[in-house]
């Protein structure tokens, strides 16, 4: 082999290199919903698959118009409607499988009501395998919030205190949401529900601390995860002062709640 192509093929060599570790860190900032996605993420995935917001609009949170034979709209899944049209997380299911729940295909007035219908709900019982299936009926009582909760317990409390302070907005329906986040650790807003958590969250003290100052004392003192938190696009609210101790117990008590329904 002459010199020349020895050269040439070291500097292809150290180029594929360079290649490879840059793509690997990229990969390692910003990983691929695909590879850390959460049965939530998931479920949405295959809803924007399968349509679903074209109808129900932007996670399911507010229906287009509609003819039933009058001017209506597309139900959203909002707790409101889970009452009139959903009696049950079953109820998701035979919606999605077949257009309908059980209960309503059995009732003449219920099927005549449907067949007038401008826009109607179709049946994915040949279009769905039972993963997507399961991952879907996971992601609409999510982001519905249809879970039952009793309003006096601490998670229902807690619930009610973290609807007030706004957090679904940036963290998603039950905080599962992964919003991009630009110039942020990890390019995206971590779910309540994700592996991340481990990392940001260590302990429930630091829960608070995240509520009350925008970010644990941990990641204060840490210079390199202090840069991140300083110049991402989107940063964390302080709440302190917006909130009492009892609510900052509740809602510690839902998140962590959240956690154990994966
Ligand atoms: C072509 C429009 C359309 C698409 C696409 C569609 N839906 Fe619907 N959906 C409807 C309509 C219309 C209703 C109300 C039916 C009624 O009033 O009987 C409905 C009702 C529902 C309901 C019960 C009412 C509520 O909102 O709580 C659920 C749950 C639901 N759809 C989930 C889904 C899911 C999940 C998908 C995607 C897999 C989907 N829909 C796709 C039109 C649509
Ligand atoms: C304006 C958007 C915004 C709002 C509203 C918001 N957060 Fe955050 N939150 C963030 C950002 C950005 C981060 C930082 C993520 C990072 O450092 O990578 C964060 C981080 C967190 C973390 C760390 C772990 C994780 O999974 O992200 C928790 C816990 C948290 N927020 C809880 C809450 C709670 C509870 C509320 C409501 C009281 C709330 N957030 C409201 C943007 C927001």
């Amino acid at each position: 082999m002459n010199r020349q192509v020895v050269l040439a093929s070291v500097a292809v060599a150290g180029i594929l290199v360079g290649l490879a570790a840059a793509f690997g860190i990229q990969r390692f900032l910003a990983p691929p919903v695909s590879e850390t996605g959460s049965r939530f993420e998931r479920g949405r995935a295959t809803a924007v698959k399968m349509g679903c917001f074209l109808c129900h609009g932007p996670d399911g949170r507010a229906g287009t118009a509609n003819f039933l034979p009058e001017l209506d709209e597309v139900p959203s899944w909002s707790q409101g409607n889970f009452a009139t049209y959903v009696k049950s997380a079953d109820e998701v299911r035979e919606w999605i499988l077949d257009g309908a729940p059980k209960r309503m295909l059995a009732d003449p007035d219920e099927k005549r009501r449907i067949s007038q219908q401008l826009i109607k709900m179709p049946g994915y019982r040949k279009q769905l395998t039972s993963a997507e299936l399961e991952d879907l009926v996971f992601y609409v009582t999510a982001a519905g919030l249809l879970y039952p909760f009793d309003e006096n317990s601490p998670e229902g409390r807690g619930r009610a205190v973290v609807l007030r302070l706004g957090c679904y907005g940036c963290h998603g329906a039950e905080g599962r949401g992964r919003a991009p986040n630009k110039g942020s650790l990890k390019g995206y807003i971590p779910s309540w529900d994700s592996s991340d958590w481990n990392e940001l969250v260590e302990n429930p003290q630091e829960l608070r601390e995240w509520v009350l100052d925008g970010a644990p004392k941990r990641l204060r003192t840490n210079p390199a995860a202090n840069f991140f938190l300083t110049t991402q696009m989107v940063t964390m609210p302080s709440y302190q002062g917006h909130l009492d101790d009892k609510e900052l117990d509740d809602l510690v008590t839902y998140v962590q709640f959240v956690r154990t329904r994966r």
